[in-house]
């Protein structure tokens, strides 16, 4: 199998994966329900769940295990999608091909189909670590997780990118909100696949440099795409940044020394990687495409 068909089969599985777990009702209002559909199913990259599974691959075959935790990750990532696009926050119009969720659905929907999805992200991962003899490895990836989304991750950098619109900022604080905003919960699948396959300390640390490097590259990346992407391959609006005068690797660095940055950080995630050989060939090839995305 090529390596394009084996993502092309892992996001078919996880996006099967994904409507199961919403083919749910809520009788008093099934706008919310379909408001946390809406954002879910309108696709995306699936980047964060597919990581989960390729670092689970290099430990171990039997990817079912990892699947409810990467799905929860998934659900996390698209509420931080559904708030980040509010007009409090950046104001978006278009996510994923389509238009955000508080135009479809008003904002007071759309923050609720968030906190839905958060909720609901955790629901899911407390029910499958039930089902285990010994918890420990599932419930250690919820810390992860949690931790990887909140005060000290996500939300943290998110608060900070509010923060510093229209601010000079310097270089550490702009790498503070992307490794927070972003890195974090690139971080997090790498380390969970992992700790569910069952690998050593030293090389869950592996994952956790392996994602740092390419967290940053990848909101690097997504700050370039904002200048030079295409609106109809990215499925959001390009400018965006720029609208709201944030501070950015482009805006600090320029074009050229943020290209490079992409690459080098790459270079060192693959450096790391190169010892577990043909085992990580999926997520060394990942790597690399990541690079040079244009979605
Ligand atoms: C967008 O993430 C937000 C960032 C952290 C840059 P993605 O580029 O992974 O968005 P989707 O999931 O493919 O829509
Ligand atoms: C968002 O960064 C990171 C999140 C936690 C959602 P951006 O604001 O740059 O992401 P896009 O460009 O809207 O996807
Ligand atoms: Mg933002
Ligand atoms: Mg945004
Ligand atoms: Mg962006």
């Amino acid at each position: 199998m090529s390596w394009e068909q084996k993502l092309n089969k892992y996001i078919s599985i996880i996006s099967k994966e994904l409507e199961k777990h919403l083919d749910i009702t809520y009788a008093k209002n099934d706008k919310l329900i379909k408001a946390m559909k809406y954002s879910i199913m309108a696709g995306g990259k699936r980047l964060r769940p597919i990581l989960a599974i390729a670092s689970y691959e290099i430990f171990d075959t039997n990817i079912e295990k990892v699947l409810p935790y990467a799905c929860a990750i998934e659900m996390i990532h698209t509420y931080s999608l559904i708030h980040d696009d509010l007009p409090a926050m950046d104001d978006d119009v278009y996510r994923r091909g389509k238009l955000t969720n508080h135009i479809v659905f008003g904002e007071g929907v759309a923050i609720l189909a968030g906190d839905g999805l958060l909720n609901y992200a955790f629901e899911i991962m407390i029910n499958e670590t039930l089902k285990h003899k010994n918890m420990r490895p599932y419930i250690d990836s919820m810390n992860v997780i949690a931790k990887a989304s909140g005060i000290n991750g996500m939300i943290g950098g998110q608060v900070v990118d509010i923060e510093s619109n229209n601010q000079d900022m310097d270089a550490e604080t702009l790498d503070y909100i992307h490794l927070n905003k972003t890195a974090a919960l690139i971080i997090a699948p790498l380390k969970v696949g992992a700790i569910i396959a069952g690998a050593d300390e030293n090389q869950i640390n592996d994952m956790e440099h392996i994602g740092r490097s390419l967290g940053l590259a990848f909101q690097i990346r997504d700050d370039i795409l904002d200048i030079i992407g295409d609106k109809s391959k990215l499925g959001k609006d390009i400018g965006s940044d720029e609208d709201q005068s944030k501070f950015t690797y482009p805006s600090l660095y320029g074009m050229e020394k943020s290209i490079n940055k992409v690459k080098d950080l790459t270079y060192q995630a693959q450096k790391r990687l190169e010892p577990y050989g043909e085992k990580a060939k999926f997520l060394y090839e990942l790597t690399e495409y990541l690079i040079g995305r244009e979605i």
